[in-house]
C-alpha cells in the first residue's frame, strides 16, 4: 500500500510548530488511545525540548481499556506524563487543568521564588490531524472562554484563550505530519479514518485489518461472525463477506462491500472497542 504525504505539508508545518512551540511553556501532544505510537510523531522530541510536555491519549472510549492502561504505563515509564480522555466527554476533562500545572509545577515553583504568585501558562496542543485537537479546546474552553486577543511578542493573528484564568491557549493546534516512511503505521492511520479513504485501497486494508486482528485479538472474528481463523486472510473475507449477505446477483460475493463493512465494523466498534497498535517494552 501506498500512502503519500506531501513534503510540501510537511515543511510548512515544521515551521509553524517551530513558531509557535516558542511561545508556549507547555505542549499537549494527543495521540489516538486505539494507535499510540502511529499517531505521534517522534520529531516532537526534539520540537519541544526545554517545554513541559502532556501527553493526552484521546478517544480513549474507543480503544481496548486494557491496552488503555498498558499505554498509559508505557509513556510514564517513558518520564512522559500520559492521561486518558475522551474529548467529546467533558467529565473526563475535567481535572486537565490541574495535571497541566503539576506538569508545570517547576516553573510554578520558580515563579513564586521570584515572587510572582500568578502567571498563566500558555500551552499549545498539538498532534496529527483527526486525532481531537479541535474538539478537545472546544470542549476545554466550553466553560469561562475569555478570548483575549493579541499579546505582546505574539505573531499578529494568533489568539490565546484564557481558561478558568489559569492557562492560556493557543486557539490554533499544533498540527503534525504523521510518520508514513513505514507501512505499517500508514495502515494503522488508515484503519482509524486519519487517511482519507479515496486514496486507498479498501480491500487492500481490510486484509491489513484482519491480520492485525487474528495476531493481536486472536479469537474475536470466531466469536463475532463465527469465521474459521485458520483459514487464508483472503479465505477469510470470502467468508466474512458471505456471513454478512453481501452477495452480487448471482450469488458471487461482494468483496468490495465486505471489505469496506469489516472496515466500518471496526471503526464504528462493532468488533469491540479495540486497540492496534504493539506496545514496545520500555
Ligand atoms: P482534529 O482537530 O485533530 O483534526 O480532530 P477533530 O477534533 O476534528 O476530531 C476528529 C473526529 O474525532 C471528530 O469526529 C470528533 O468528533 C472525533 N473525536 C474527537 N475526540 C474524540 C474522542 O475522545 N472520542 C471519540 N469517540 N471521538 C472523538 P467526526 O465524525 O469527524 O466529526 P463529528 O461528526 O463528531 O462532528
Amino acid at each position: 500500500m501506498n500512502i503519500n504525504w506531501y513534503p510540501g505539508h510537511m515543511t510548512k508545518a515544521r515551521r509553524m510548530m517551530e513558531e509557535n512551540i516558542k511561545l508556549v511553556d507547555v505542549v499537549i501532544e494527543l495521540l489516538d488511545a486505539r494507535a499510540p505510537l502511529s499517531t505521534r510523531n517522534p520529531d516532537i522530541d526534539d520540537l519541544a525540548k526545554n517545554k513541559f510536555r502532556l501527553i493526552l491519549l484521546n478517544k480513549s472510549d474507543m480503544a481496548d481499556p486494557k491496552d488503555n492502561e498498558k499505554w498509559e504505563a508505557y509513556f510514564n515509564e517513558l518520564g512522559l506524563r500520559c492521561v486518558l480522555i475522551d474529548s467529546r466527554n467533558r467529565d473526563s476533562i475535567k481535572n486537565i487543568d490541574k495535571v497541566i500545572k503539576e506538569v508545570c509545577k517547576e516553573k510554578i515553583e520558580r515563579d513564586k521564588k521570584r515572587g510572582i504568585l500568578k502567571r498563566t501558562l500558555k500551552c499549545m496542543i498539538c498532534g496529527i490531524p483527526n486525532v481531537g485537537k479541535s474538539t478537545f479546546i472546544n470542549s476545554l474552553c466550553k466553560k469561562g472562554v475569555a478570548k483575549t486577543g493579541n499579546k505582546p511578542g505574539v505573531t499578529k493573528g494568533k489568539q490565546w484563550v484564557n481558561v478558568k484564568g489559569e492557562f492560556d491557549l493557543l486557539d490554533t493546534p499544533g498540527i503534525l505530519w504523521p510518520k508514513f516512511e513505514d507501512e505499517n503505521i500508514g495502515i494503522r492511520l488508515a484503519l482509524i479514518g486519519s487517511v482519507n479513504d479515496d486514496i486507498l485501497d479498501i480491500t487492500e486494508l481490510s486484509y491489513k485489518l484482519i491480520d492485525i486482528l487474528k495476531n493481536k485479538y486472536p479469537g474475536v472474528l470466531n466469536s463475532k461472525y463465527d469465521i474459521n481463523e485458520d483459514a487464508n486472510t483472503i479465505d477469510i473475507l470470502n467468508e466474512y463477506t458471505v456471513k454478512r449477505n453481501l452477495l452480487k446477483k448471482g450469488g458471487e460475493c461482494d468483496i468490495d462491500r465486505g471489505a469496506a463493512l469489516i472496515i466500518d465494523d471496526f471503526r464504528s466498534l462493532r468488533i469491540g472497542r479495540l486497540s492496534i497498535d504493539d506496545i514496545p517494552s520500555v
